[in-house]
């Protein structure tokens, strides 16, 4: 087989031959795959973001972000007298009723790597739940379902999903019985690829002879890949008008959070955005800001740690809040952006990319030797009429697994699920003996008040137990 005769006048034109340097050692299938990968490629696109980082690496790191920002000023933070708890109220009131009408749709964002987990398979698949094994998928899923029952109208579950995770993450489910959500309900769409590039030219990366080393485009790729997939026209047809958006790595979120859903309403929000304060000025976390008088985010990545902490002028540190990725959105905000030739900028990621080198042999770098590019969907924010910042609790919303080990790990986030099941059932009248794991399922109770009505007053756990349907 051939390639086509004017992808290859592409590749001349790109200074990218070297991708088919070894096209007569590949078997026909090979051949095809590569084809087809180099198909896809928007070589335009790419050169744009070539020059992107060319510029870049000349001119410095461009603006200083981080000088320019102050505390969130459009933000609502945790209640501390009565009047804001009433505020609260109202507004999970409000955000229930919101879900009753069937406006509500829920993203759930799934096509990241998980490289730093080190686990082998789409992170969702990671077993969780302290006493049950739960995956992360399972607990999300069932925390949806739960919210679904709770407002008894069926939510429509987003999935984004990309090359690498789509086919195990629709497998997943469909063996899992879509965890009770219904097919109908559960819909899968796939995000674009980008090409990872050698972090010293502009040569395409090889992963294997036959093989482009490519990375998905980030989660601000959800926009796009919405819109290619016809994921509107499905809103639409359902009558979803707000996306609740959250990370497939946090057990603990509140999946369409009344309250965040009841704010978003009352202060007709186009995009708002759930903080908690950081743990420390130096945490690995993005943080909303006010630049100009538009929300934004700065993340970590660009904040120096002298920044990190500075502070206002009453004293008080300008870079807490800090982003947890759960976010609502206006569907017709999105749609808005999409129409308007609207692209998300690009932001350069120095990563280790094992590739094949000329000779064809196999290279493990030991340093950043690449460049990925992704987008992120918080950069939505600057072009929004309203965006809106709510605090939530740390304790109870914010036990990410994105470590092996140490902070933010699998033992960190069992241990937080153990502590809010502990906390609940003592606020509903039971007890859990010292050194006892109690798990509940979000099927079982979505929240503390929830739990209480199942009437487990008086009632003490002396052994491992999982309070399910
Ligand atoms: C992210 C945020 C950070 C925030 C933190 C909270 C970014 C750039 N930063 O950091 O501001 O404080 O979460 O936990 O997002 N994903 C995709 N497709 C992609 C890339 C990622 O679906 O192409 C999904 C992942 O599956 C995951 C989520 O996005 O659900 C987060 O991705 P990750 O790269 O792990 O973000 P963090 O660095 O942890």
């Amino acid at each position: 087989m051939k390639l086509n005769e004017q992808r290859l006048e592409l590749l001349r034109t790109y200074g990218q031959e070297h991708l088919i340097k070894f096209w007569d050692e590949l078997n026909e299938k090979q051949q095809c795959n590569l084809q087809r990968q180099i198909e896809e490629i928007d070589f335009t696109l790419l050169q744009r973001l070539i020059d992107q980082r060319d510029r870049k690496v000349k001119s410095g790191t461009g603006v200083d972000r981080a000088k320019l920002a102050q505390s969130p000023t459009q933000l609502v933070r945790l209640p501390q007298n009565d009047a804001e708890r009433v505020e609260r109220e109202n507004a999970k009131r409000a955000g229930l009723e919101l879900l009753k009408t069937g406006k509500v749709g829920a993203i759930l964002v799934a096509g990241g790597q998980g490289s730093r987990l080190g686990f082998d398979h789409p992170k969702g698949m990671y077993p969780i739940g302290p006493v049950s094994q739960r995956t992360l998928f399972q607990i999300l899923s069932e925390q949806l379902l739960a919210r679904s029952q709770q407002a008894r109208v069926a939510i429509p579950y987003f999935v984004m999903t990309s090359e690498e995770t789509h086919l195990p993450t629709t497998i997943f489910f469909r063996e899992h019985d879509y965890f009770g959500l219904g097919e109908e309900n559960v819909y899968f769409f796939q995000q674009a690829s980008l090409p990872a590039i050698d972090g010293s030219s502009s040569a395409i990366l090889l992963s294997e002879k036959g093989r482009i080393s490519t990375s998905p485009d980030g989660h601000g790729g959800t926009l796009q890949a919405l819109q290619k997939h016809g994921m509107f026209e499905v809103m639409k047809e359902r009558g979803v008008e707000h996306l609740f958006y959250h990370q497939v790595d946090n057990p603990t979120a509140i999946v369409c959070d009344p309250v965040l859903l009841g704010l978003h309403e009352k202060y007709e929000s186009d995009f708002t955005t759930k903080v908690v304060a950081k743990a420390r000025p130096e945490e690995k976390m993005g943080v909303l800001v006010s630049i100009d008088c538009n929300t934004e985010v700065i993340e970590y990545s660009e904040l120096s740690s002298e920044d990190a902490y500075r502070k206002d002028a009453a004293g008080n540190d300008v870079f807490w809040a800090g982003n947890t990725a759960t976010h609502v959105f206006r569907r017709s905000f999105v749609e808005r952006l999409l129409t308007e030739d609207f692209s998300l900028p690009f932001h350069i990621a120095h990563k280790k990319i094992a590739h094949v080198d000329s000779e064809g042999t196999l290279i493990e770098p030991e340093s950043p030797n690449g460049n990925k590019f992704e987008q992120f969907i918080f950069d939505a924010l600057p072009h929004t009429k309203v965006a809106l910042v709510v605090e939530g609790d740390r304790d109870r919303e914010f036990n990410p697994v994105k470590n092996a080990e140490g902070s933010d790990s699998p033992e960190t986030s069992r241990a937080a699920m153990q502590r809010i099941a502990s906390e609940w059932i003592q606020f509903a009248g039971g007890n859990v003996e010292d050194g006892v794991k109690v798990e509940i399922s979000p099927l079982y109770a979505l929240d503390d008040i929830d739990l209480k009505s199942r009437q487990i007053e008086g009632q003490s756990f002396s052994e491992d137990s999982i309070l399910n349907m």
